[in-house]
């Protein structure tokens, strides 16, 4: 497909990206790069994530798709004022035997996660072959994002589920989330190479995924209704911190920091990069709303799920949550100027 065709055919995109994408200057977030953009790149304000099944027949009609897609995200980030972050990944279901030649390829870490206790996943809602996280500075370019891919693999790829959401803007690492506590204060330390390669990166198993990571994303809704009737001391008690000072509260071994933290759980470590969504109302007049949990590791069977396996035992935020739907996607290392997300695993 010739760059001109894919820019037609994804419709939205107008005359302007058209011109805007000879530009050679690459804006800050580039697609092109060692690891993927959206991982370690500074988290911005707006989220898509969407999951894909695959309906491409064959192996050729696949490596068609991201190769358009490959075309689509270098076109979008290549404007002179994006500010977005387009990460891939790549589901459990692309390496089942018999539909693309991949099954001899699949990692042993990327297979569905276990059920965890208290769980109402709507599998229609996560899952899938292909999976796409886009951070974006406004709702728009996110929301455009999406929809160019969506139009762009129209004939390969059928959109299984789509999550938005939105953090506060600014340099804030932690900002406020839903339950007034700040969120992602304790997370991993991107300043560190070593922390990046013992808990981030992968570096063994098949080639095609060395420097690539796992994604994990969990639909949480949160009970504000309850949570807003739960007085201060015992919110921060189940937290495990001071929501003003947000610092840490001491003699609370059951409380969520506790459980979550890397000491409980022999020095795991997740990168954790969630977002809020506000979905409207339920039919019994409450508030549908809650977090976008987003994390990155290097192995989930060895972060995400002892982790989540803990919490979904003893964690006293589970009367105030409720975990409605899942993925786990393998995201390659970063792409060349030239080449195409995928390529490492299908060429
Ligand atoms: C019910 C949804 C959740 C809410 C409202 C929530 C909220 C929070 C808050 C307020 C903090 C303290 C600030 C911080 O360090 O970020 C925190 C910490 C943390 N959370 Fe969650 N969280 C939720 C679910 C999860 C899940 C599903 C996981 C992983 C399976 C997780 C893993 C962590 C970790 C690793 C920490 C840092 C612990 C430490 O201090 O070392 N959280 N969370």
């Amino acid at each position: 497909m010739s760059r001109r065709s894919v820019l037609a055919s994804t419709g939205i995109l107008g005359g302007s990206l058209l011109g805007a994408a000879a530009c050679s200057d690459a804006p800050s977030l580039a697609f092109h790069g060692v690891h993927q953009a959206g991982i370690t790149t500074p988290i911005l304000p707006f989220l898509q994530i969407a999951g894909f099944d695959v309906v491409a027949r064959d192996r050729g009609g696949l490596i068609e798709l991201l190769q358009t897609w490959t075309q689509v995200a270098v076109e979008l980030t290549s404007r002179p004022d994006a500010a977005l972050s387009l990460t891939f990944g790549f589901g459990p279901a692309l390496f089942t035997e018999g539909r693309f030649g991949l099954a001899d390829r699949r990692p042993t870490a990327l297979t569905e996660l276990p059920s965890f206790p208290g769980e109402q996943l709507d599998p229609a809602a996560g899952g899938g072959d292909l999976c796409v996280q886009i951070c974006a500075q406004h709702p728009t370019t996110a929301h455009g994002a999406v929809r160019a891919l969506v139009n762009a693999g129209r004939s390969s790829a059928k959109l299984r589920w789509r999550q938005i959401g939105s953090r506060d803007a600014g340099d804030r690492a932690d900002p406020t989330g839903l339950f007034g506590f700040r969120d992602g204060t304790a997370n991993l330390d991107l300043a560190s190479e070593q922390e990046q390669a013992d808990h981030l990166w992968v570096s063994d198993g098949p080639a095609w995924l060395h420097g690539g990571t796992y994604l994990v994303v969990r639909r949480i809704r949160l009970l504000l209704d309850t949570w807003d009737r739960t007085d201060l001391a015992t919110q921060e008690t189940i937290i495990g911190r001071h929501r003003d000072s947000n610092d840490r509260l001491d003699g609370v071994p059951a409380a969520h920091v506790r459980l979550a933290s890397p000491e409980a759980n022999g020095g795991a470590k997740l990168l954790r990069r969630s977002y809020s969504y506000d979905a409207g109302a339920d039919p019994n007049g409450l508030m549908d709303a809650g977090l976008i949990f987003i994390c990155f590791q290097r192995d989930p069977q060895r972060q995400f799920v002892p982790i989540q396996q803990r919490l979904a035992s003893s964690d006293p935020l589970n009367g105030f949550s409720q975990h409605l739907a899942s993925g786990v996607f393998a995201c390659p290392a970063g792409v060349e100027r030239g080449s195409w997300i995928g390529a490492s695993l299908l060429s």
